[in-house]
């Protein structure tokens, strides 16, 4: 069945499903959007618990057996409900590896739909990539062996599935990768209960605290976003801390909402790591924002603090020039939560110490394919109008070769944002640099130094990468992280030969 079939099938449902929260008769996007407030929101007051961070649960990825299976999981304070889980843990385990050693994980499916697991940030052969056909149903399995040949850094892995890596990534099929190398480890970074990793997503709940997922007309244009922060599968957590010098890894792992991740004190935070591994330099900034997919690595110094002493994480506010709005701005409901201040992670000083660990003064270097060595470019333009997602004019096909691009040159890629909405755009099986920004925010931005896999693109930018692929030969996939906008369709294939 050629995708583009499924896929109106998919918006009937889903708009029939809009149409009759509306109250039946009336269809169309007056009834849309009058159906949609959003579910009513306790919010504003301070009053609030807060539960304990889950610290995330870690595995070894060799020989790793990852069950796939409907559960239940405790989203905090009690709130016991349904998700969909590897190995029964939420969010998924973190799997930790050095560089070097072989990766096998062998996925068993027992959801009630296709799956197939995608190393974000990895660049295995192509049968290991989880591109969208090599989906396995329910009760099948799917092998995965391959070397790990990543910088250290931090990775993570979410469903892939065709039109439905937003509902299964939302439901708990994600976690994190962290790689270690020897180059790193002569850093001393803060480690053990120092070394913190934080997956942040932001989620609708019902009353009894659940996260659910039931997108409509205006998720699928916007994507689908919720007032609710999540960290580690825990909503509004609180972690115990010691004045020390901290390191988080933090994902977000949000369907489309962009987060500003900064403190509510006004204090620094030092990033030392993205998408790509750590950044050839600490840099320090009051904040730094992270699309969907994208990673920080960043050092926080609670040295010298008193027992007692609180710091806020906090995505701050933010407004998108140039967009966020269709007809006018204001309409589409989940969309006017993007840039809305959020609450993530309450650091709690239990513990005073002493502390002999410090920022590093540099770091090493960051192998990055120079914009100067490119011998041709493309250009990608994302384009969306209201819930048709884009790239170049076309629809995601699942056997559509969309790009051939020749192995080991490098090139630029220019990604131009022709639509009102933020779109994360990102690439399997390389790392690229980011090498300008035009128009929007007009500069790379200080997060944006290193090499990524993801990079955000504001209405009305255009921002340009230097791109290689040296890893592997085969068929991988661009497209925009929104996963509502990837599973309309914002997505290509791209064969390097
Ligand atoms: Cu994080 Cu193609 O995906
Ligand atoms: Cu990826
Ligand atoms: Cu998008």
């Amino acid at each position: 069945m050629p995708s583009s079939h499924t896929r109106r099938e998919f918006l009937r449902h889903t708009l029939a499903r809009a149409a009759g929260l509306a109250g039946g008769a009336s269809t169309g996007l007056p009834a849309l959007l009058a159906a949609y407030n959003g579910p009513s929101e306790p919010d504003g007051s301070d009053q609030v618990a807060r539960h304990l961070l889950r610290r995330v649960q870690t595995a070894a990825p060799q020989g790793l057996t990852f069950t796939a299976a409907p559960g239940t999981a405790d989203f905090g304070g009690g709130a016991n409900g349904q998700a969909w889980l590897l190995n029964g843990t939420l969010p998924s385990p973190l799997l930790r590896i050095r560089r070097g050693d072989p990766f096998t994980v062998t996925l068993q499916n027992q959801l009630p739909q296709d799956v197939i697991l995608h190393w974000h940030g990895i660049s295995p052969p192509e049968p290991m990539d989880g591109h969208p056909r090599l989906a396995v149903g329910q009760g099948e399995s799917y092998a995965y062996a391959f070397d790990m040949e990543e910088r250290a850094g931090t990775y993570w892995y979410h469903s892939h599935t065709h039109m439905r890596t937003g509902e299964q990534t939302y439901r708990g099929v994600a976690g994190l990768i962290v790689v270690e190398d020897p180059e790193e480890e002569a850093l001393a970074l803060p480690s053990g209960d120092r070394e913190v990793p934080l997956v942040v997503q932001d989620r609708r709940i019902d009353a009894d605290g659940v996260p659910y997922y039931q997108p409509f007309g205006p998720d699928l244009m916007a994507g689908y976003m919720g007032p609710e922060p999540f960290v580690n599968g825990i909503r509004r957590p609180y972690l115990e801390v010691d004045s020390a010098l901290y390191r988080f890894r933090l994902l977000n792992g949000s369907n489309a909402r962009i987060l500003r991740i900064g403190r509510d004190d006004g204090g620094p935070i030092v990033l030392i790591g993205n998408d790509g591994g750590l950044l050839d330099a600490p840099r320090t900034v009051t904040y730094a924002d992270v699309a969907t997919a994208e990673r920080i690595d960043f050092l926080l110094d609670l040295g010298g603090r008193d027992v007692g002493d609180r710091v806020m994480l906090r995505s701050l506010p933010f407004s998108i020039p140039g967009g966020g709005g269709f007809m006018g701005g204001g309409f589409m409901g989940g969309s006017n939560l993007q840039g809305q201040p959020l609450e993530l992670l309450e650091l709690r000083v239990t513990g005073t110490v002493q502390d002999s660990a410090v920022v590093p003064q540099s770091l090493p270097p960051v192998p990055a394919p120079d914009p100067a060595d490119a011998v041709r470019e493309r250009s990608f333009r994302f384009q969306s109008q209201m819930m048709l997602h884009t790239i170049n004019g076309r629809s995601f096909e699942m056997d559509r070769i969309d790009e051939r691009v020749p192995f080991g040159e490098t090139e630029i890629w220019s990604f131009a944002n022709e639509s009102p909405l933020p779109h994360p755009v990102h690439v399997h099986a390389t790392h690229f640099k980011v090498a300008s920004r035009s128009g929007g925010r007009g500069q790379v931005m200080p997060w944006e130094e290193g090499v990524k896999d993801t990079v955000l693109v504001l209405p009305t930018e255009t921002v340009r990468v230097a791109i290689r692929f040296t890893a592997h030969r085969g068929l991988f996939l661009l497209h925009c992280h929104n996963l509502e906008h990837e599973d309309m369709g914002m997505m290509q294939n791209i064969l390097i030969e």
